[in-house]
């Protein structure tokens, strides 16, 4: 059987009554690049019972994050909700996944494209030191339905521009754009659609999206998926993969149905 750690959650904070996010301690000997996920869960009944999640912790910090969404009757995350600081938590030893720098051809622009809890795999990105080598801006395109649904990003973000060492690089290449879509906000509307009008990269002082400079990433609902990646091929971009780097990489957001 593969390698399983055995950690002990440290945090929880619930965001919504759909989403929450926590803390667990990490073994030393588990290894990933920013970006990837592995597998894991409880013990249910006596089994393990086990789902791929994004880090959202970056490679150099002592503990793991996780941000979970929270479905009634989910097999796991019905669960998972009910996590205390001091229960045990399953994590499997080996990270895996697409949304890996190596899988893209350099470029000046990264943009992360993420809905709902396809925000995950880009918060142990803009942690990275490595990212911010590569390019000039990385731009972090969030979108909920609610405002409220931002909460967690926008702590993440807000924690990184504040700080003491990675704060000044963060405030020169980092910008954030949160979008929601059922209430007012001071950004609305889909991503697809704020692409579709070049409104997003209007708002941010950038050049409308092209395949020469920018590199995407997309975590999601697989319509939001296959809608960016029709956009994205339309404008001559090609997915890119392990064994071939290219303008794009796409996961999806692992969300119980
Ligand atoms: P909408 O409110 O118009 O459905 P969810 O919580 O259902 O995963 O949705 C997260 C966000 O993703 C919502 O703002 C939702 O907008 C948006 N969304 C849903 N489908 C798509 C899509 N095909 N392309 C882009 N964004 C989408």
């Amino acid at each position: 059987m593969a390698t399983m750690y055995t950690e002990t959650v440290k945090t929880v904070r619930h965001w919504t009554d759909r989403l929450f996010s926590f803390t667990a301690t990490r073994n030393p000997g588990f290894r990933f690049i920013s970006g990837q996920f592995t597998m894991i869960g409880l013990q249910i009944n006596g089994r393990p019972l086990l789902r791929a999640y994004s880090m959202c912790s970056a490679n150099h910090e002592e503990q793991m994050e996780f941000f979970s969404i929270k479905v009634p009757d989910g097999p796991l995350t019905q669960h998972l909700q009910k996590l205390q600081p001091g229960d045990s938590l399953i994590v499997g030893g080996k990270a895996t996944g697409t949304l890996i720098q190596d899988n893209l051809l350099p470029g000046k622009t990264l943009y992360l494209l993420g809905t709902g809890t396809g925000l995950a795999p880009f918060i142990s990105i803009i942690k990275d030191p490595d990212t911010y080598e590569r390019y000039d801006h990385i731009v972090l395109a969030h979108g909920c339905r609610e405002i409220a649904e931002l909460g967690y990003g926008e702590m993440v973000v807000n924690n990184l521009l504040a700080d003491e060492f990675f704060g000044e690089l963060a405030r020169e290449k980092l910008l954030y754009y949160p979008t929601v879509t059922r209430e007012p906000f001071r950004n609305t509307g889909r991503i697809t659609t704020l692409f579709e009008t070049g409104k997003l990269e209007a708002d941010l002082g950038l050049p409308r999206l092209n395949r020469e400079t920018d590199r995407v990433m997309l975590c999601g609902s697989p319509q939001m998926l296959t809608d960016l990646n029709r956009m994205l091929e339309e404008r001559g971009f090609a997915e890119g993969n392990h064994s071939e780097p290219g303008h794009f990489v796409i996961e999806k957001a692992f969300v119980e149905k």
